[in-house]
């Protein structure tokens, strides 16, 4: 589907200065940037696209949502059971009921889209990545002229990026009252929308939690892809940091029905645990996206390194490296989950290439033969430890 690797995306592309981001606009207000993903909507999602993976007849049936005039469609409207020896073996979605759907005006709606496209996959790890909690990509497809959903909002922060078409999009103030993590709403008693704003390929708009809109596409079909990210509140940080805290050995015994409920024990366990939080570093922030450290495309990653010689320059790869302590004339190196143990003359060489540069494969190993050089060089390219240096211009690592 993906001809070419597509490079990462940044934080700043989505949401422009991040101070400006968090200070003004974070969990407060939207904030609608003009062409900010421009160069880039036909590379992160296209229509076609959409139409290669509901021509794979593969997708489940809990990956797409139908809704016309509002309201959901069964999914037994365009699904059906496929049946081996009589018996049911899996639900699967038809592409043709879901074309049909379509042109009788319906909005298709593809939840989890990461899972099923690299694109959108990165994007939405950047996104985890950067604001520590978990996100997911949902693109809406939606028929010329046709409302999408009815003014709701929604219990997670969203950045829409329009991908085709134009859509309109209606924005309300959030209630002075809260409604709770999601709610729909009349026009009625939203009132006047304080942003009303039609969207082009390449416009990004941030909505925090609990704004409610609602979009309608223009004369084109439109596609948007909505990037939604939990809520990470104080309650769920000290959750978190509290939990880690009540690991501790400490906290371990038994309690004593009769005696520790309210008694002096109770207050010198609390206090036990005030002195330990305030002693705590904060819970570990983002959830690693799926892959942690490893390069994406492992496979053309492995499948390029046969044939390593030993002029070939090898740099310091992205990958994070934990070098201990020598033992032994062996230097205990950890990297993407493995610790293997290499020679301190290797090590060394590993040190001095962390501050940047790079160094033939035949010279990675100080004073020892060419072949071992070059074997070692190749182990640990082949861990991601090392990558060789492109031979002309070289990508930004
Ligand atoms: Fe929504």
């Amino acid at each position: 589907m993906e001809t070419t690797a597509s490079a990462g995306w940044t934080f700043e592309e989505l949401a422009g200065d991040p101070g400006t981001f968090y200070s003004g606009y974070f969990g407060k207000q939207p904030l609608l940037r003009r062409g900010a993903l421009a160069r880039r909507t036909e590379e992160l999602l296209s229509v076609g696209r959409l139409d290669d993976l509901l021509a794979m007849e593969t997708v489940p049936p809990a990956y797409l949502r139908v809704a016309r005039n509002g309201q959901g469609v069964s999914s037994k409207a365009y699904t059906r059971v496929v049946r081996a020896g009589g018996a049911a073996l899996s639900e699967t979605v038809v592409p043709e009921q879901v074309y049909e759907l379509f042109r009788s005006g319906a909005t298709v709606t593809w939840n989890y889209l990461h899972h099923l496209l690299p694109s959108a996959r990165r994007l939405v790890d950047t996104l985890a990545q950067s604001l520590g909690a978990p996100a997911e990509a949902v693109a809406f497809l939606t028929p010329a002229g046709h409302d999408g959903y009815a003014p709701h909002h929604d219990p997670v922060d969203v950045f829409v990026v329009q991908t085709s078409g134009t859509k309109h999009w209606r924005v309300w103030d959030r209630p002075e009252a809260s409604r709770g993590d999601s709610a729909t709403y009349t026009a009625e008693e939203l009132g006047a929308p304080a942003l009303q704003t039609t969207l082009h390929p390449g416009d990004v708009l941030y909505l925090p939690y609990g704004t409610p809109h609602a979009a309608a596409a223009g004369d084109q079909v439109s596609l948007h892809l909505s990037l939604t990210v939990e809520r990470r509140r104080w309650r769920d940080l000290l959750a978190e940091t509290v939990q880690q805290v009540l690991a501790d050995e400490a906290f371990a015994d038994s309690v004593r029905p009769d005696r520790d409920l309210d008694g002096p024990a109770h207050a010198r366990m609390t206090a036990l645990l005030c002195e330990r939080l305030a002693a705590a570093a904060p819970a570990a922030p983002a959830p690693r996206p799926q892959g942690g450290t490893r390069p994406p495309r492992e496979f053309q990653r492995l499948a390029s390194l046969t044939g390593l010689t030993p002029a070939a320059r090898l740099r310091r790869s992205p990958v994070p490296v934990e070098l201990g302590r020598s033992d032994g004339g062996k230097t205990r190196l950890t990297a993407a989950g493995h610790t293997v143990a290499v020679p301190d003359a290797v090590a060394g060489a590993l040190r001095l290439l962390e501050a940047g540069g790079s160094l033939p494969a035949g010279e990675l190993f100080p004073g020892a033969s060419e072949p071992r050089s070059l074997s070692a060089a190749a182990s640990l390219t082949r861990l991601g430890v090392l990558e060789p240096v492109p031979a002309t211009g070289g990508t930004p690592r």
